[in-house]
């Protein structure tokens, strides 16, 4: 199939949800898809982007829609990348390498998680100089330390430091699906397997889901172990503000905080000397109670005024939700879901039709609207929104 019929056939990411729901089994699935809580934040994600309305305008005609936006002194080919997300393998495996491979071959930003599968060795050759490194903090310094050293040598250019997983969040329905870290072989998980064969084949080839980037600190490759070693390095919740000083002074290229949804938050991310922020509630993963994201970027992005770069996840799904955070004040855009959606139902084609549809959705949108360039979303009037 061309990428002109894979538009025509599955125009959506939610034809390529509806597809990955069938060809995962239900734990990863539900890994994937699910929020925490009531799943209130994520709907909140939801409705709030779709609050969000634009006037268009008559009689502008249209020209070469101008979509490239440089970041960091990097020029992207789009203005939206793929977030940092963990466990990659399980959902599909291999996924992380082939959103890598789209990442580069389509000119947009890949991040690594940390709790990825696969390594910044292997991700950094295949991604090079769209390769971004996203950090858990571990409680041992050195593990920090090494990690950094490892991205840094291996290409990565940006560093993203996650802050808004103090610990890790319910998760109700991945409980419920008897996802545990690592699988347990029950007679449920084996009916699960059995019942998903194309993941299961492509999980024989590939190799089971590990933590490869972090089985050097552990000096253990069994996921049992690993699993203990993490929760006893209090990941991601070890540090507080004056800590990111010392990330400040190793890690040479730009340093991005993802998680803030506050105005004196975003106020200290500069003062500690960083480049940007991630306005992002996780995907509503981590605290129910959160506002949508899109409800407090104007806000921030009045705030920042300008002096750091405003990135933006949570809730993504079309390229009008790209233009939308474009509108109201973000510098790029992230999504996370969509990307392994697609990979878990197409492969490697899957991310990059992601790609094609948040392209030719945002390219829509902007001729609807009578706007050439993407630097010209800002001057927008936005109508008023019930936040
Ligand atoms: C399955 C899954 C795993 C994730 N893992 C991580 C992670 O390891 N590190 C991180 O910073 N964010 C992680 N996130 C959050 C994403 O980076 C991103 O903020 C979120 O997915 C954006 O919302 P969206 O999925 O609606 O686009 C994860 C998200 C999902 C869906």
């Amino acid at each position: 199939m061309t990428p002109e019929q894979r538009i025509e056939h599955y125009p959506a990411i939610e034809d390529l949800r509806q597809i990955a729901k069938r060809r995962m089994p239900h734990f990863a699935w539900e890994y994937l898809d699910s929020g925490t809580g009531l799943e209130k934040a994520v709907q909140r994600n939801r409705d709030a982007l779709d609050k969000v309305m634009i006037t268009p305008k008559g009689l502008k005609g249209f020209d070469k829609i101008k979509l490239n936006t440089s970041l960091f002194g990097n020029e992207y080919d789009l203005p939206f990348g793929i977030s940092p997300v963990g466990m990659t393998g399980l959902m599909w495996p291999g996924a992380e390498l082939m959103l890598a491979e789209t990442a580069r071959k389509k000119n947009i930003p890949y991040c690594l998680s940390t709790v990825g599968c696969e390594t910044p060795e292997s991700v950094g050759k295949i991604a090079q100089k769209n390769a971004w490194f996203q950090l858990y903090t571990f409680a041992d310094w050195k593990i920090n330390e090494d990690l950094l050293k490892r991205a840094a040598d291996s290409g990565f250019s940006t560093l993203v430091i996650t802050v808004d997983v103090p610990i890790p969040s319910m998760r109700e329905r991945q409980r419920r699906a008897g996802l545990r870290v690592p699988p347990k072989i029950t007679p449920q998980f084996l009916m699960e397997v059995a019942k998903r064969p194309a993941w299961a084949l492509a999980t024989l080839k590939h190799g089971k889901p590990a933590f490869r980037m972090l089985q050097k600190y552990a000096s253990s490759e069994d996921m049992r172990e690993l699993t203990k070693f993490i929760a006893s390095q209090r990941i991601g919740g070890a540090y507080m503000w004056k800590d990111l000083i010392r990330f400040r002074e190793i890690w040479k290229g730009p340093i991005v905080i993802k998680g803030l949804l506050d105005v004196a938050d975003a106020k200290q991310a500069i003062e500690h000397g960083m480049d940007a922020i991630v306005v992002s509630n996780h995907g509503g993963r981590q605290f129910d109670g959160a506002p949508a994201s899109i409800s407090v970027l104007p806000e921030i992005a009045d705030a920042v005024n300008g002096k750091v770069k405003i990135l933006f996840d949570s809730g993504v799904r079309t390229g009008l939700d790209v233009l939308r955070a474009l509108a109201l004040g973000a510098d790029y855009v992230f999504a996370g879901r969509p990307f392994l959606y697609g990979a878990a139902a197409m492969g490697q084609v899957g991310g990059d039709h992601v790609v094609d549809i948040l392209k030719a959705d945002l390219e829509n949108n902007m001729i609807q609207l009578g706007v050439n360039d993407i630097a010209d979303l800002r001057n927008l009037k936005i109508l008023d929104f019930d936040q």
